[in-house]
């Protein structure tokens, strides 16, 4: 998310903005204007160079206006839209009759992680899917008429417009396939699926039945309803659909200094309420459910093949603000999931199970991520790095400490990565491993608040408002291994205009981006990059892609702008590259922009509908690779 609220929050005690530093901002865009003339020029002479990339597609221009843009022998087809049914009976969408049970049976809101599961299972399908995507969070003042603009918006609505709200976060399960060049949604399967704020789910691991996960609906703290604020997510090697709770601390009502446990509110941003559930159910109300938060914050396991299966919260795997959990398989079969806590001045976190999985028997992997090591990355000087591990009892995780047990452990993981001094980051989102050169990608989107005295070798730029991506090579080329080595791959913002950009020299005029969020990697291992919040350089977000090795290393190169206020999401392409879907997520988010006066109306275009998250296919109209 941007511009309105969540990611860039920060819990960390880092400080506020200062006056001299907002003066200082202030100047420094007067000098970025003065500064892009120049570059246009440079840019100029630069495309002509931009020869070292593998990549043959013609860029698309940097632009910020009503609508998305490929290059010309591309076609975007729209795939679903917020509203549209889902299950059985569903409706179609009418936003001036929203209802909550309407929407619990239709598309939910803010599209974020894209996966995708083969159809049969197991299959080397390009055409036939289960395509499972996060609803993050609401832009209820695009959603709804009359409420006004801006994140106040969400306190203004009634009781069952709290309902609605409710109904379309979580995520979607649904069956996709390809019929010529057209793809659809397949109308009536039996794998389509809702999960909500209040879908069922169980908790698993060292934090079950815990006394801090109890609450008085649940005095078992091993049972709750719902998630939300899930971003990105990633899947297992058996198949299963990892979706990852991050901004949850916004949707309690109350003040975190009178929490039973201030230090863990605070530590866990409570009290900073941006949505008005708390008004209408009391599980949001901090008073009066203490513990409710703490069941929240955690990487959800879902099986998209078989619906009767209850999700799975998975403790083991710690709490804070996910951004996505991406795996790899260590050397022995252990399954290793990449992790990032999406605020300022938060860590980079890997688990390791304990057990490797289990190849031919599925069921044997059902509860295998129940089990198993947390750590949190430190950088080092010299390009080095380690894995510490969080595990009760070790180093400082004691009793004294406030650590009982794991339980504790994996429920302020934050704190316990504190005590470890682990190394805080520039806002971590994907870290992604590379399945063809072997090595892990860590999108660092910004921080705006880091101050001069708190750079770190793997953080080196004061105020990074454009973000960075890091390269770690696992020690011995072995996921499991607890050592490993990183480098700075780029350095976003616009070269000659901001501090501290790295680029392939050859970059061109449309090649540079700003604050990487979601990454994937084609077939090849080539790297795309979707970003959010291209307005902080004056441009619409975009997708951009990248060769890892040879001369066109880190040379960025523009493939798809989005409408303006919208953020990229969810890049997945198929495994023959020929498909590249994207969640196009809060078109239309921004100062100014309400339900009445939108600043786009994509993407129906149609006098009296808002905006709508939608999940759109990108294809090349001759069939071919994408980006070849
Ligand atoms: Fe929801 Fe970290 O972006
Ligand atoms: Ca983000
Ligand atoms: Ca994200
Ligand atoms: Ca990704």
């Amino acid at each position: 998310m941007t511009y309105d609220f969540s990611d860039d929050e920060d819990s960390n005690p880092s400080g506020e903005t200062t006056i001299r530093e907002l003066i200082e901002r202030r100047l420094s865009r007067r000098g970025v204007l003065a500064g892009l003339a120049g570059m246009a020029l440079a840019g100029k002479a630069a495309q002509a160079q931009a020869g070292p990339s593998t990549f043959t597609f013609k860029e698309v221009p940097h632009s910020n206006d009503a609508t998305h843009h490929v290059p010309d022998d591309y076609e975007v087809q729209v795939l679903i839209r917020w509203g549209d049914p889902v299950l059985p009976g569903g409706a179609p969408h009418d936003p001036s009759k929203q209802s909550a049970s309407a929407q619990a049976l239709q598309f939910g809101y803010n599209n974020d992680f894209l996966g995708i599961h083969p159809l049969p299972p197991g299959s080397t399908s390009n055409d036939r899917f289960l395509l499972v995507v996060n609803h993050e969070y609401t832009n209820t003042n695009l959603m709804f008429a009359g409420i006004g603009e801006g994140r106040e918006a969400r306190l203004r609505v009634d009781r069952e417009q709290a309902a609605i709200e409710m109904a379309a976060h979580g995520g979607a399960v649904l069956e996709i396939a390809r019929e010529g060049r057209q793809w659809k949604v397949v109308e009536g399967s039996r794998y389509a699926r809702r999960i909500d704020a209040n879908t069922s789910m169980r908790i698993g691991g060292p934090a079950s039945g815990h006394a801090k996960m109890k609450t008085s609906a649940d005095p078992t703290g091993a049972a709750v309803f719902g998630m939300f604020g899930n971003c990105a997510g990633g899947e297992t090697p058996w198949g299963t659909w990892l979706t990852c709770e991050e901004n949850v601390s916004f949707y309690f009502g109350g003040e975190a200094a009178k929490h039973p446990e201030p230090v863990l509110a605070a530590r866990y941003g409570l009290g900073r309420t941006a949505y008005a559930w708390s008004r209408y159910a009391d599980r949001f109300d901090l008073a009066k459910e203490p513990n409710e938060p703490h069941r929240f914050g955690w990487v959800v396991e879902i099986d998209p093949y078989d619906p009767a299966w209850q999700p799975a919260k998975r403790t083991a795997l710690g709490r804070f603000a996910h951004e996505g959990a991406h795996h790899a398989v260590a050397k022995d079969g252990r399954v290793v999931c990449y992790m990032g806590d999406d605020s300022r001045g938060e860590y980079v976190y890997k688990f390791v199970t304990s057990k490797p999985w289990n190849p031919t028997d599925r069921a044997a992997n059902r509860d295998l991520l129940d089990e198993g090591t947390l750590h949190v990355a430190r950088f080092d000087e010299g390009g080095k790095m380690i894995w510490m591990p969080l595990v009760h009892g070790q180093g400082p995780l004691t009793a004294a400490n406030g650590f009982a047990d794991q339980g504790d452990v994996v429920i302020a993981a934050r704190r316990a990565a504190d005590l470890l001094k682990a190394t805080p980051m520039d806002r971590p989102e994907d870290v992604e491993p590379n399945k063809v050169n072997g090595r892990v990608y860590v999108a660092l989107t910004n921080n705006g608040s880091r101050k001069p005295e708190e750079v770190n070798p793997a953080n080196p730029r004061a105020r990074n408002d454009h973000g960075h991506i890091l390269e770690i090579t696992p020690g011995d080329g072995d996921h499991g291994s607890t050592e490993g080595t990183w480098d700075i791959l780029l350095a976003a913002g616009r070269p000659g205009v901001d501090a501290g950009t790295s680029y392939n020299p050859a970059i061109s005029a449309e090649g540079w981006l700003t604050c990487p969020d979601n990454v994937t990697f084609d077939s090849k291992g080539r790297l795309w990059i979707a970003t959010d919040s291209g307005e902080v350089a004056g441009t619409a977000d975009g997708l951009y892609a990248c060769d890892l090795d040879g001369p066109g290393r880190a040379l960025t190169r523009q493939f798809f702008v989005a409408p303006i206020g919208a953020e990229v999401c969810g890049p997945t392409l198929t495994p023959d590259d020929r498909t590249l879907f994207l969640a196009i997520q809060h078109p239309g988010e921004g100062k100014g922009s309400s339900y009445e006066t939108p600043t786009t109306r994509w993407p129906d275009f149609k006098d009296g509908t808002p905006p709508r998250p939608s999940v759109i296919v990108i294809t090349r109209k001759d069939g071919g690779v994408i980006g070849s």
